[in-house]
């Protein structure tokens, strides 16, 4: 008996010191997942509606977003901590959703070099997490990277709440309709603690080669679901040795058909791409290239 408390204990100070701690899911092992990396970003301004609707309409299973919070408090969505408007550069945390109404996303984009430019993309704005839910509800899959949590504390619940409203999560669907990324373990355990029906990735990013101890994959089992790399660091090693500890394994960002081959022959989970259309049509040919 004082053996089996021992244990008990053990496992709940492993587990992050929650009474009610529940494993994290596991991640279905089919399909290959596609993850429209910002929407399919090649081809229209990352994180707008035009290049998440080309994403649904090419068949990803998932469109990405990338997520802060402007000084009002609203979830909004576009990759960098900070825009450049009328010459200055502006934190997000630290200005309104007003302010931010004011960045044109596409200027990046509609450059004369590039192919896909459009004067249609012009008066795009960045839109609010609440205006992509609202749009695309149940009609594609989420995977949402909490960025930068500490600069916005509490960002967690309002993002489960968030979803919740959107009847997001907790569903019985044949992938999760909701997965959540982040650099910060932090953030993830405390997204594990909220929603443990949630699927969570931990985000490694290394200058060379992945290097990810057994044990530290071992500690990731305790919130996570898989695991997200840069491309060019991911081995069969790594792979495998992710595999083994019960997780999965979705590098970024992959818009080469040799480098998507050379990863894919390694037994990848899944992949974020600028180009679903790309990764679709390998998957639906030999993707390994043989
Ligand atoms: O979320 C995976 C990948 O998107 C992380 O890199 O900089 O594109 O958000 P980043
Ligand atoms: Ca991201």
């Amino acid at each position: 008996m004082k053996v089996l408390k021992v244990a008990s204990l053990l496992i709940l100070l492993l587990s992050g010191c929650s009474s009610d701690y529940q494993k994290p899911v596991a991640l279905p092992e089919e399909p290959f997942l596609v993850i429209a990396h910002r929407g399919a970003s090649a081809y229209a301004p990352a994180h707008t509606f035009p290049s998440y609707e080309l994403a649904i309409d090419m068949g990803a299973h998932y469109i990405e977003l990338d997520l802060h919070r402007t000084k009002d408090g609203k979830l909004v969505v576009l990759h960098n901590d900070s825009i450049e408007l009328n010459g200055s550069e502006l934190e997000i945390d630290e200005i309104t959703s007003d302010t931010l109404g004011a960045f044109k996303p596409a200027d990046e984009f509609n450059q004369p070099t590039n192919e896909f430019a459009s004067q249609r993309f012009s008066s795009l704005r960045v839109p609010s997490l609440e205006q992509v839910l609202r749009e695309f509800g149940d009609q594609t899959n989420y995977y949402i990277e909490i960025k930068s949590p500490d600069r916005y504390p509490g960002i967690e619940q309002q993002l489960i709440d968030q979803l919740a409203g959107h009847d997001l999560l907790n569903r019985e669907d044949s992938i999760p309709k909701v997965i959540i990324q982040s650099f910060s373990s932090d953030s993830l355990k405390k997204v594990h603690e909220l929603s443990p029906e949630t699927p969570l990735i931990q985000l490694y990013s290394f200058k060379k080669k992945a290097n990810l101890s057994s044990s530290k994959l071992k500690q990731v089992t305790h919130y996570a679901s898989g695991i997200g790399v840069n491309a060019t660091a991911v081995t069969e090693q790594l792979v495998d040795a992710v595999h083994q500890a019960g997780l999965a394994i979705h590098p970024f960002t992959v818009n080469e058909r040799e480098q998507f081959s050379s990863l894919f022959s390694m037994g990848i989970d899944g992949v974020f791409t600028d180009k679903p259309d790309l990764i679709l049509q390998l998957l639906n040919q030999d993707p390994e290239g043989d």
